[in-house]
């Protein structure tokens, strides 16, 4: 509610206190999660200054240096829990520069030269998705390696395959979860796509249009680790919020994986199926039925997927009537964006122990080949002997009696062509997550190499 006679004093000036809660929003709770980010992004920021032509500097090399020191004591203040973003403040970026003047005086008000909140921010949600992405990248590929080695170790026992949920032929447990971990080595590709995206500096663009003094762009990036900066200044900032929907897009994909997997799993663990028995620390109970056994994660892993869904929509529509250049929608994206992270991230996490420990009731599955699940393989064979396709298919359906005593071991094994269940190469999907796990510990050592060249300290702060 807005009120005459309720100022609040900003650093960027008074304004009503009603107006002041209603635009800062969440963002001083959230950009809590922006701070190293912020500080970072600020050492790279003054470096460059430090280095600008001398007719134009606004900063010694020496002065850049104290406020980069400062800058570490800040994270390592708020790694102790001493730092808080005010309502004054708006957000993470005012709150960094008034500690910064509290502290070093008139040169904490010189770090805001040639910079505006609106590329810094930019660069902070980059810096901070660069992170969390690679955070995604080494959980999936933990999720995948855990599917593909049940995979491998149930390769040979039958599962029937379904379509339609519907009886439909012989299959195994090795092709059920090895098809998700392929599936996730799909979504890996999406995610990392985002990421190159993602992996460019947006600094220099300052309010949307760039700045009348000689700033290097390239430098700033090259600190950061960035692949490259953003070439065109207002497409850097014109990109925020886009690229937070290209990257839950790609969460998206992830989480519709996951989603399909559990509503599998909840099937699969009923008593009706019992193909699979959920680890004891994954079943959850009821506070009134004694016996109970709820596959609660995996539901929640379901609704979950939808809520991702939710949050790459709610990001899209608000991107979508966003003229070009900085408008403060886009501080909005900023909430679905992080939960839509960490939701990806928590599911990945507690799925790849429950995949690890699931049981398999070798008995359960067998029962579940009725004799008609081998009609398609008996016409094959009758193909085989010089039988035309539909002739067998006919004389299958006509005598459906004559598929007694089939054995589905046998029939596994006769299915040997590549990608069926005798002819799935599981070393190959491991080297493919492998190079996953790989490409996040390459990159994260390079990033994070980047970040104790630019601070003189090790990345993360200890
Ligand atoms: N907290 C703001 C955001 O997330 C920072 C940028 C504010 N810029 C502005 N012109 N009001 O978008």
């Amino acid at each position: 509610m807005t009120s005459q006679n309720s100022k609040r004093k900003t650093t960027v000036g008074v304004v009503d206190a009603g107006v002041l809660a209603y635009t800062a929003g969440r963002d001083v709770e959230l950009d809590r999660a922006l701070l190293e980010a912020d500080c970072v992004g600020t050492a790279a920021h003054v470096t460059m200054l430090a280095r600008m032509p001398k007719e134009c500097r606004v900063l010694s090399p020496a002065e850049a240096h104290k406020v980069i020191a400062a800058l570490v004591a800040l994270v390592r203040r708020a790694k102790a829990g001493n730092f808080a973003i005010t309502l004054a403040d708006q957000d993470v970026h005012l709150a960094v520069e008034r500690n910064l003047t509290a502290k070093l005086g008139d040169l904490g008000k010189k770090v805001h030269t040639c910079r505006s909140r609106n590329d810094q921010v930019a660069v902070d949600l980059r810096l901070f998705a660069k992170e969390e992405l690679l955070g995604v990248l080494g959980e999936l590929a933990a999720l995948a390696d855990a599917l593909n080695d049940f995979a491998r170790s149930h390769a040979a026992v039958p599962m029937v395959g379904r379509t339609h949920l519907q009886p439909a032929m012989p299959s195994s447990v090795g092709l059920w979860a090895n098809a998700y971990a392929e599936s996730l080595l799909d979504d890996a590709a999406l995610v990392l796509a985002a990421f190159h995206l993602n992996d460019q500096c947006p600094l220099g663009a300052a309010a949307s249009y760039g700045v009348p003094l000689p700033i290097d762009r390239q430098l700033v990036s090259d600190l950061l680790g960035f692949s490259r900066p953003v070439g065109n200044v207002l497409h850097a900032i014109n990109s925020r919020g886009k690229l937070e929907s290209v990257i839950l897009g790609a969460l998206t994909q992830v989480m519709l994986t996951v989603s399909r997997l559990a509503q599998d799993l909840v099937l699969f663990t009923m008593p009706e199926f019992g193909y699979f028995v959920l680890p004891e620390a994954f079943s959850t109970g009821s506070s009134i039925m004694p016996q109970k056994k709820n596959p609660d994660v995996l539901e929640l892993v379901r609704s979950r997927a939808a809520r991702v869904t939710a949050c790459q929509t709610a990001v899209l529509d608000i991107v979508r009537s966003a003229a070009s250049g900085y408008n403060r929608d886009l501080q909005d994206a900023k909430e679905p964006f992080m939960e839509g992270l960490a939701m990806t991230r928590a599911t990945l996490r507690i799925l790849a122990p429950l995949i690890t420990g699931l049981g398999v009731n070798r008995e359960a599955l067998r029962e579940g080949f009725s004799p008609e699940v081998f009609a398609t393989d008996r016409a094959l064979e009758l193909v085989a002997g010089g039988m035309p396709f539909r002739d067998a298919y006919h004389h299958v359906k006509e005598h459906l009696d004559e598929l007694q005593n089939m054995d589905p071991a046998a029939a596994l094994a006769r299915k040997t062509h590549l990608g069926a269940p005798a002819g799935l190469d599981f070393a190959a999907t491991a080297a493919r997550i492998a190079a996953v796990a790989d490409l996040v510990t390459d990159e994260r050592a390079e990033f994070h190499a980047a970040l104790a060249d630019l601070l003189g300290t090790q990345w993360p702060v200890g």
